[in-house]
């Protein structure tokens, strides 16, 4: 059977193109990748450069010491945090702990600043104890901070700095609720279901109610409670706070 030229351009034109596809670096281009784009990307980020989950882009992790362990963890995830377990077989585990560790295979973000004079700001004009817990002590109101230099890449904590709302944990919601006799209370949600709200103010006290009774229940789920520092403090301290943060390896 006789194919026309014409044929033959058409044929390998979109050889060429299904080729260059890929080098481009549109579409993934092991298994490995795939599954990860897929399956934890959402959480680690497209590049490992963390977000809900830790940064997986580094070259020591914090769980995952060994092959043994990572392949473990991507089964039957962590019991009793976020990591969740996968209903991968073990060839997908093998070619997404491949993955992994070739994100791991960079070098690390470089990080400006001074950590010390970081420190500083944070527990000084910063005042960030208010409400996150550091080596024991501070406010409960929002995360504890130990070890946050290695779940989140110095990326995100600029971030979580300037611009809160942009990507936080969808546990911490902001509401607004007014009492019967008019109170009107602002702070966390801390727990809910269909009759009672449980939220904490900002002073750190629970409140506890029946929303049926509640003049009015506002949700914000996209409004973090944490304040940006965008302009309250200088790009000088904001980039030594960041350089303090990532300095923050071990969890206590
Ligand atoms: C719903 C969010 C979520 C998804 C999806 C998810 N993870 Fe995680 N992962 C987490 C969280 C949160 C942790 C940290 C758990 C902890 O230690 O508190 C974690 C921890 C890990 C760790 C341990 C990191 C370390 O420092 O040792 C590895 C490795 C990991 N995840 C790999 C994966 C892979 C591979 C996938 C996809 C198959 C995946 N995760 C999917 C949230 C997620
Ligand atoms: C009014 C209370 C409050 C103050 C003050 C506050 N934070 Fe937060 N912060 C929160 C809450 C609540 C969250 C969780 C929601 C979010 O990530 O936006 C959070 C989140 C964060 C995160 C992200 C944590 C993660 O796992 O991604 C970082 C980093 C952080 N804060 C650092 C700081 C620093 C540094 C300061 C001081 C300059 C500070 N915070 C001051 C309430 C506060």
């Amino acid at each position: 059977m006789a194919i026309s030229r014409l044929g033959y351009r058409i044929l390998w034109c979109s050889l060429a193109a299904v080729t260059l596809v890929p080098a481009f670096g549109q579409e993934p281009v092991t298994l490995g990748e795939r599954l990860y784009l897929g399956q934890c990307a959402m959480c680690h980020g497209a590049r490992g450069e963390g977000g809900r989950g830790p940064v997986l882009a580094k070259p020591k992790l914090l769980h995952a010491t060994d092959d043994a362990s990572l392949n473990r963890i991507i089964r039957s995830g962590i019991p009793g945090t976020g990591m969740p377990g996968t209903g991968l077989i073990d060839a997908e585990i093998l070619a997404v702990a491949a993955h992994v560790r070739q994100l791991g295979a960079v070098r690390p973000e470089p990080v400006a600043g001074d950590a010390r004079a970081g420190s500083e700001v944070f527990f000084g004009r910063g005042r960030c104890v208010a409400c996150h817990v550091l080596q024991g002590k501070g406010g409960i109101f929002g995360p504890e901070l130990d070890g946050i230099g290695a779940r989140r890449s110095p990326t995100h904590l600029r971030q979580s700095l300037v611009d809160p709302a942009a990507d936080f944990p969808p546990n911490y919601a902001w509401v607004e609720a007014v009492t019967p006799t008019g109170r009107r209370i602002q702070g966390l949600r801390v727990n809910e279901d269909t009759f009672s709200i449980q939220l904490r103010d900002l002073g750190g006290q629970l409140h506890s109610h029946w929303k049926q009774e509640l003049t009015s229940l506002r949700k914000d789920l996209k409004r973090s409670p944490m304040p940006s520092y965008r302009d309250t403090l200088t790009a000088t301290e904001l980039t030594n706070l960041v350089a303090y943060l990532a300095s923050l390896q071990e969890s206590q």
